[in-house]
């Protein structure tokens, strides 16, 4: 069975009498241990599918399944706080927070089981992602755009979820930081057996991706 499955869905916007869709009967499947790129131009749909597959908004028809069952049957509150986590190009960290702190936030809100020493959890998790103990003291806004997008992936590992999803997660950065954010990505796949999804518009990204999705026109496809 899939880990997580969008079954048939479909979004559109209301433009008066006309229905603009979206997505189209969109059906896709996602399994632990790969890391899957969605590849689309400006517009294709890409940050919409993102945000039906993590609860942030539902579809006008279809179901999105995680384990088999209907995210809106686990309820949707649950879902983003107990199984899946986003990472978003501009951050999204707190900014009068330390690193070691951003990391925390998601422990304190999640139902799943976690070491007691919450603060060790925060600090080891910077420092697998490459953020040293001085820089993990910091607040967020002390430290360069890698650095905080390292910090929001450390804290996208915190609940200890098996679905990590990204929007343009190197959207902002140069391309050597670029390709070792890829690398960690890869790596949470491939070592520690996490479903990685990531939307991109960067060909060279999506490459390296186990399995590459193409939207268009709102389909989605195997990319050829
Ligand atoms: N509130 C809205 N009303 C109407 N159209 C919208 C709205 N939000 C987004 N769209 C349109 O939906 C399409 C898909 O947007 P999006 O999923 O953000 O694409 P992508 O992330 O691939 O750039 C775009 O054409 C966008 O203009
Ligand atoms: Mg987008």
């Amino acid at each position: 069975m899939a880990l997580l499955e969008a079954k048939n869905v479909d979004y559109f916007y209301q433009d008066g009498d006309q229905r603009r869709f979206i997505l189209k009967d969109t059906t896709v499947s996602f399994e632990k241990g790969r890391f899957y790129t969605i590849l689309g131009q400006s517009g294709s749909g890409k940050t919409t599918l993102l945000s039906l597959l993590s609860a942030l908004d539902s579809p006008k028809a279809g179901e999105i399944l995680y384990n088999g069952e209907n995210i809106q049957k686990i309820g949707y509150e649950k879902y983003r706080r107990d199984d899946i986590s986003i990472i978003f190009q501009s951050y999204n960290l707190i900014p009068y927070l330390s690193a070691a702190e951003n990391v925390q936030v998601p422990m304190a809100i999640t139902d799943n089981k976690l070491p007691d020493d919450k603060k060790a959890v925060a600090y080891n998790l910077l420092d697998y992602i490459g953020i040293t103990r001085d820089k993990a003291d910091r607040l967020v806004n002390q430290l360069s755009g890698g650095e905080q997008q390292r910090v929001a992936i450390a804290r996208a590992l915190a609940t200890n979820v098996d679905i990590i999803m990204a929007d343009e997660p190197t959207g902002n950065l140069d391309e050597e930081m670029e390709q070792e954010i890829v690398d960690i990505f890869k790596e949470l796949a491939h070592k520690h057996g996490k479903c990685v999804i990531v939307v991109t518009h960067a060909n060279e990204i999506a490459q390296q991706a186990d399995d590459v999705l193409y939207l268009r026109k709102g389909v989605l496809k195997t990319h050829e």
